[in-house]
């Protein structure tokens, strides 16, 4: 099956398309975000809250793990760059179950504590400021959300 793919040429155009990802997202959903230093990840972040409908700017502090945002669904920003200890329980569970949309950076370095089912987006930096984003869905509903999305 061909990868689900989008190239941005600019920071604007990764935002629009988190935006237009965040309009489809429903309570539950999860996105593990992955990609080098300075890949787009908080950027993509600040599309998503844009498209919920979020007023507060959302940055990434460096020592804050997880940060909520209200909107038309909550948001539940995870930057997981600084977690020692992959299996280290922060409650993350409470959050992928709960009432809203959790986005993770860096997801990988907690890969144990994940839900199954996700979608990932690959972040890989290109010429020019570009960037080439690789969606990744595990299960059905991130299947269909891709589709969705991309045709
Ligand atoms: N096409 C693009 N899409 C997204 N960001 C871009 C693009 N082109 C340039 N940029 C710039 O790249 C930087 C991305 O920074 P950002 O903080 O979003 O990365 P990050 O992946 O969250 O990094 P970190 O790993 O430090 O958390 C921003 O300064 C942004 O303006
Ligand atoms: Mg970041």
């Amino acid at each position: 099956m061909k990868p689900f793919e989008f190239i941005s040429s600019k920071p604007e155009e990764t935002i629009e398309f988190s935006k237009s990802l965040a309009k489809l997202l429903k309570a539950g959903d999860v996105i593990a975000l992955e990609g080098d230093l300075g890949a787009g990840k908080t950027t993509f972040t600040k599309g998503l809250a844009l498209g919920l409908e979020i007023k507060k700017n959302v940055n990434s502090p460096t020592f804050t793990i997880i940060k909520e945002y209200q909107g038309r669904l909550p948001l539940y920003h995870m930057d997981v760059y600084r977690v020692e200890d992959s299996f280290e329980d922060l409650g993350f569970d409470e959050y992928f179950d709960g009432n809203g949309v959790t986005v993770v950076e860096w997801a990988h370095l907690i890969a144990e504590q994940l839900p199954e089912e996700l979608l990932t987006i690959y972040l890989y930096l290109g010429e020019n400021g570009s960037r080439r984003l690789v969606l990744e869905p595990k299960g059905q509903r991130y299947e269909e959300l891709c589709k969705e999305i991309l045709l």
